[in-house]
């Protein structure tokens, strides 16, 4: 067997990782031929917690999980570890503005960035998680010169699975006959989930169903499925959200099925006329560990306007965060 893995996870004891920790370590990210061994970081007050979850994880046996670190201290979690998966974050609590969020969430970012920069290796593949997930990544990236730029992503995985099921609902199919769905954007409800390019069974999504429900209600429903289950729930997303970073981690690593593609976050070249250096949701092709963005789509003007408006709310994000972006 190989060298394991070493993934670092923050958050470790919330929700999210509840349902993502034990999924990891059976194989789910880097197949079942690779042993792993995890990097568990939390906040002081919440290690006797990740303690049981380190004691389950033990109880499983699992036979690829090499090891498991638990720490409080951000340089040991983060030390060298082939994968980071930055899920810890505060959430939104009564009467906070998102932009409180945006900065008091930050401020986690640019200090966990500094030292990934210090201690991280410079191809470490990075999928941020914590909200506000796109402008976490820019402010990690700000702070992390000397890791891959292009490895810094954030998760949308979740927005472009919750499209698929919507679209296989709407038109009486699985979600396997589905092909190149897209998901433009920040993760929010800016967002822009877009058929325009889907396949059904080989058959253009588009000539499937009606205009009028893919502009006005498929994409609303996707962009604020997370509030939806908040009211049900009473929390936010937590099993579909690490099915979701256990996806995006997969299929960059193990590659996209032939003919198809996926949406991910992350480093914008410009394409489609986005501003350079934002993390933006991109339709992706993957392949040998690293990932192309799929040039050349024909963009309607319906769909390019909420582009653009996601871009904007991007950039306010970015312009709220200043203060944390050094230079
Ligand atoms: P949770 O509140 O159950 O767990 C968060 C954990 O992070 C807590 O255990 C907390 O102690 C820890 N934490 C806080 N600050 C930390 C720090 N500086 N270092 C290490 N750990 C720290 O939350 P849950 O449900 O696990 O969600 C985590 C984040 O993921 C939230 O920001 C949530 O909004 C976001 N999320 C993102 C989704 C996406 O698609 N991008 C989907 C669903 C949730």
């Amino acid at each position: 067997m190989s060298q394991p893995k070493r993934i670092a996870i923050t958050g470790a004891a919330g929700q999210i990782c509840y349902s993502m920790l034990f999924r990891i370590a059976a194989g789910d990210i880097y197949g079942p031929d690779q042993p792993v061994s995890l990097h568990l970081l939390e906040i002081t007050p919440a290690l006797g917690m990740l303690e049981a979850v380190k004691m389950e994880l033990d109880d499983c046996a699992f036979p690829l999980l090499n090891d498991v670190i638990v720490t409080d201290d951000p340089r040991v979690a983060l030390d060298k570890v082939d994968a980071a998966l930055f899920v810890g974050a505060k959430p939104r609590g009564p009467g906070m503005e998102r932009s409180d969020l945006i900065t008091d969430n930050g401020k986690i970012f640019s200090s966990l960035g500094a030292i990934l920069n210090e201690v991280g290796s410079p191809d470490c593949k990075v999928c941020v998680v914590g909200n506000p997930a796109n402008t976490n990544a820019y402010i990690l990236k700000a702070n992390a010169p000397n890791i891959n730029p292009r490895n810094i992503t954030a998760l949308t995985r979740l927005d472009h699975n919750r499209a698929i099921s919507q679209l296989a609902g709407k038109t009486g199919s699985t979600v396997a006959d589905i092909n190149r769905m897209v998901i433009w954007g920040n993760h929010s409800t800016t967002q822009v989930p877009d058929i325009s390019y889907a396949t059904v069974n080989g058959k253009a999504a588009s000539d499937m169903v009606d205009k009028a429900w893919a502009q006005e209600e498929f994409i609303p429903t996707v962009a604020k499925r997370g509030a939806a289950v908040i009211n049900a729930r009473g929390s936010s997303s937590a099993a579909s959200a690490a099915n979701g970073v256990i996806d995006h981690m997969a299929t960059w690593i193990q590659g996209t099925p032939a003919g198809d593609w996926t949406s991910m976050a992350v480093l914008s070249d410009g394409s489609y006329g986005i501003d350079e250096g934002l993390i933006y949701s991109f339709p992706v092709e993957c392949k040998d560990g690293e990932y192309t963005i799929v040039s050349d789509l024909d963009v309607s003007d319906f769909i390019r306007e909420k582009m653009l408006a996601s871009q904007q709310e991007l950039r306010e994000e970015r312009d709220t965060v200043a203060d944390l972006l050094p230079g």
